[in-house]
């Protein structure tokens, strides 16, 4: 049991390494390229901001109308400092803990009518909440085109929006920005907020979503919450979470792939390292790999209101398993969930083998061009697949 879970754990490490191996050719590839094209037309970028109330405001009691840059920034707590051993810290952990307790970023894009206002949010069934980073417009572009194309599938309505923070600094951030509100102007499924979009701030990224969607899609049914380089068959999804007891959005729904008594890494030189600085105890809560996972409108909004007496931890996945372990509530595990991937999961088999995808929910770690075929081929209506 033990080795076991040590082993999902090494290879889910290995295989993490291996997507940050990825990302990090693409990023280098993408500035490259945005360097070349962009270079004669970045000066005149303002961020399009709408009103937002943040917490300083609430508190102050003052409505500012200025514009973003010049917003309050949430101030680092200097005091953290003081804790035993800071000094010894790696930079990334320093740095998240200087800004754990911020909760409250100004929106750059918004889209507040995404489903269709309050009142009419009841109407969307299954709202995608696809985490992506600045760069990766070719990934956002195939899952429009893909399985993440807003549509309405055997009487319910399928949206979709992709959360983001900004990139780097400077001219590179203006360009990434203006990228940005280009594709959310054209394709209205951007919501952008002014914090750095990095590993360590991806918890942070979850929470503004979930306040956003109280405030903004409050009575969607169902939610897919998950990364864009996976492959969800939101077809079966949506059947799925038909077929469910009494169909049901407000009760309890959270399930994926499921993570039981994982280990906290405590290697510094690990991308998952977590200091006891920030959690003491060695095993996290029961949670669903951050791949995809789904969830219920009412799981949501417990979570949403549950986490502001947790403080921030900077693995988003297992923060989700935090919220639910305090509220009482438990995630549960899907067999058609992959997120390690299916060739990890059962050697031999291709994990570009239609047959094997069109009963699944949802496989980790397709390129875009892969993604693109892969749907083409499990919609095939001549697909022929054995029975076995
Ligand atoms: C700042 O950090 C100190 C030490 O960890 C903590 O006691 C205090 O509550 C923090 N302040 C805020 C505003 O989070
Ligand atoms: C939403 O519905 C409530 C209750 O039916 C109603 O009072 C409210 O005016 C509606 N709001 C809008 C914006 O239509
Ligand atoms: C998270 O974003 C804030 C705002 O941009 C930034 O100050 C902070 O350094 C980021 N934290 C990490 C750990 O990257």
């Amino acid at each position: 049991m033990a080795s076991s879970n040590a082993r999902i754990a090494t290879v889910r490490i290995l295989q993490r390494g291996y997507v940050a191996a990825v990302f990090l050719t693409g990023a280098i590839f993408m500035v490259f390229y945005f360097s070349v094209q962009y270079s004669a037309d970045i000066t005149d970028y303002t961020p399009q901001i709408n009103e937002f109330e943040n917490y300083n405001q609430l508190k102050l009691g003052i409505r500012y109308t200025t514009q973003v840059f010049s917003e309050p920034k949430c101030k680092a707590n200097m005091s953290v400092a003081d804790m035993k051993d800071f000094s010894s810290l790696p930079d990334v952990i320093k740095n998240f803990l200087y800004y754990r307790h911020c909760r409250h970023f100004p929106t750059l894009l918004d889209q507040p009518d995404k489903c269709g206002g309050v009142n009419r949010s009841k109407d969307v069934f299954l709202l995608l909440v696809i985490k992506s980073s600045p760069l990766n417009y070719e990934r956002r572009e195939v899952l429009r085109k893909t399985w993440a194309k807003e549509r309405f599938h055997k009487g319910a309505w399928i949206r979709r929006i992709f959360i983001l923070g900004t990139m780097g600094s400077g001219e590179q951030m203006e360009k990434t920005n203006k990228l940005l509100k280009a594709e959310h102007d054209e394709f209205n499924d951007i919501l952008q907020w002014d914090f750095s979009d990095t590993f360590h701030n991806l918890t942070l990224k979850q929470i503004l979503f979930l306040q956003w969607m109280e405030k903004n899609c409050p009575n969607a049914h169902f939610l897919f919450n998950g990364d864009d380089d996976v492959f969800a068959n939101t077809n079966n999804i949506v059947e799925y979470l038909q077929s469910l007891p009494d169909n049901d959005e407000s009760k309890h729904l959270f399930t994926g792939y499921l993570f039981q008594n994982e280990k906290v890494v405590r290697w510094a030189g690990s991308k998952y390292f977590i200091p006891v600085q920030i959690q003491e105890s060695n095993t996290y809560e029961p949670y669903c790999g951050g791949g995809g996972y789904l969830l219920s409108g009412y799981t949501a909004r417990v979570i949403n209101r549950i986490s502001q007496s947790i403080a921030i931890h900077p693995i988003d996945d297992a923060y989700m398993g935090m919220c639910l372990s305090k509220a009482g509530l438990s995630p549960s595990s899907h067999v058609g969930v992959k997120t390690l991937g299916l060739n990890m999961l059962c050697k031999g088999t291709d994990n570009l083998e239609p047959c094997y995808l069109r009963d699944l929910l949802l496989v980790h770690r397709y390129l875009p061009a892969d993604m693109y075929l892969m749907w083409k081929q499990v919609h095939d209506p001549n697909l022929k697949c054995s029975k076995n």
